[in-house]
């Protein structure tokens, strides 16, 4: 047996508890700064002791450097001796070819970024903004062949943080915590700790971090609890859930909603579609995501087209005119309506929100990232973007304008003039509400 020192940083009461639990299966939840990267460095390196190979992933780059740099940190005594090889490029650290043992650190956020290699010890940090097929496709393959173990760690995602996300559903690390609490079998353990509990961060370092947190926000990536539901939120799971359906049926008319990013490295671009057949609403796809203006115009364009929509409604403030030209030069005969948000958010999301409440918005399927929004916004934060471009649609859809002022039906113009065709009389009620929606921003 060679004989080297190792130095690990002395882990803080809550890494000890995950450290020295033997579960083949873990998953912790815990505030930023809490100690979470630090404590896997610990669990890696003890692991890589014993002879195992170990793989950690991260979606950040940032991240997998914390780490590297805390285990290389630990083994430079050994590396430095010859016993072990280091490839800063490929960050790995190993014996040779021959053995298997081995600690390699590297950025994954989706199956095809994790697939390509096998592991004792599988390692995904951050793993509330990976995509959970990463998991179940490529993540316990890999484990099979040596019975192989697996730690999943995360912080509850809140509206505030804007990191980017490849999570299908927001939600998905949270449940799986659930599920290993519920666990009897031994098979699955669940830690959970907060920013505070770790004694290595300054009281300084902490307000810093938390100084613009919404108490929500606070709740979650400090004290790590998992929300779902923001008592105060416009939304309800519930609601949401009760009229939720399979099927659109066939719709007069259909907008997708578009709230742009100000950045191709920031937010995303909120962009919904959203059908309407008499009063009722059907929220037909989410396409939202994040990207240069020239993506997102694409997926703007895509989406008009799959749903031979009527209109695209597009928000303004932000790149005014530019938002226009952006989706026209990705396809230059798209109707594009810019509407310019003068008034509050609440008083613009509140008549949609109510009309779900009364049971006329229907989700077809889940849109599991939107939801997330809508039942986590509380009035007065910023306002995500889903929910934003949500929101646009619902309006020029009429919803929120016929409180003002009565929308006629359908049929109320095709009386006007016998010979109407449907088709025109949608053209005529849509013109009319276009008025009313624009005169309603106009006015305030
Ligand atoms: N056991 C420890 N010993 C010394 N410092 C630690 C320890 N655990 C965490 N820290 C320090 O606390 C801070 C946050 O740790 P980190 O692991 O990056 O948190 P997280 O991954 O939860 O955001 C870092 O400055 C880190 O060096
Ligand atoms: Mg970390």
């Amino acid at each position: 047996m060679l004989q080297y020192q190792v130095i690990l940083p002395m882990p803080h009461r809550k890494q000890i508890k995950f450290i020295n639990s033997r579960a083949p299966r873990k998953i912790i939840r815990a505030g930023r700064r809490a100690g979470k990267t630090v404590g896997m460095a610990i669990l890696a390196v003890l692991a890589f002791r014993e002879g195992k190979r170990v793989l950690y992933g991260a979606p950040t780059t940032d991240q997998v450097e914390r780490f590297w740099a805390e285990v290389t940190r630990a083994l430079a005594e050994p590396i430095a001796a010859g016993l072990f090889r280091k490839n800063e490029t490929r960050h790995t650290i190993d014996v040779d070819d021959k053995h298997d043992q081995r600690i390699r650190a590297k950025t994954c956020w989706n199956a095809d970024t994790l697939r390509g290699d096998y592991a004792d010890l599988l390692i995904l940090d951050e793993w509330q903004l990976m995509d959970e097929n990463a998991w179940e496709l490529v993540g316990a393959p890999m484990l099979l062949d040596n019975n192989g173990d697996a730690v999943f760690v995360y912080t509850p995602p809140s509206l505030h943080s804007r990191s980017v996300s490849k999570a299908r559903d927001p939600q998905h690390a949270a449940k799986m915590f659930k599920r290993a609490e519920a666990d009897e079998s031994g098979r699955w353990a669940a830690f959970h700790f907060t920013s505070h509990e770790n004694p290595y961060i300054s009281r300084d370092a902490l307000s810093d971090l938390t100084h613009d947190m919404t108490s929500l926000a606070y709740r979650m990536e400090i004290e790590a609890e998992d929300i779902d539901e923001a008592p105060g939120a416009l939304w309800t799971r519930e609601i949401i859930d009760a009229h939720r359906v399979m099927k659109a049926p066939d719709l007069d008319w259909i907008v997708v909603g578009v709230d742009p990013s100000a950045t191709s490295t920031g937010d995303e671009c909120g962009i919904v579609t959203v059908g309407r057949k008499g009063k009722e609403l059907y929220v037909l796809s989410d396409n939202s995501l994040q990207g240069s203006p020239a993506v997102w115009a694409r997926a703007v364009c895509d989406a008009y087209h799959y749903w031979e929509a009527d209109q695209v409604v597009a928000e303004s403030n932000q790149g005014g005119e530019m938002v226009e030209l952006t989706i026209h030069t990705a396809d230059p005969s798209i109707p594009v309506r810019l509407v310019h948000a003068s008034r509050g958010k609440q008083p613009r999301a509140e008549p949609v929100s109510a009309h779900y409440e009364h049971g006329h918005v229907h989700h077809i399927g889940n849109f599991p990232a939107l939801e997330n929004e809508l039942c986590l916004w509380l009035p007065g934060d910023a306002s995500p973007n889903r929910l934003d471009a949500l929101v646009w649609a619902a309006r020029m859809l009429g919803v929120g304008t016929d409180s003002r002022v009565s929308v006629r039906s359908l049929d109320d113009y095709k009386k006007d003039k016998e010979e109407l065709t449907e088709k025109e009389a949608v053209k005529r009620q849509e013109e009319h509400l276009v008025g009313l929606l624009e005169g309603d921003e106009a006015w305030n």
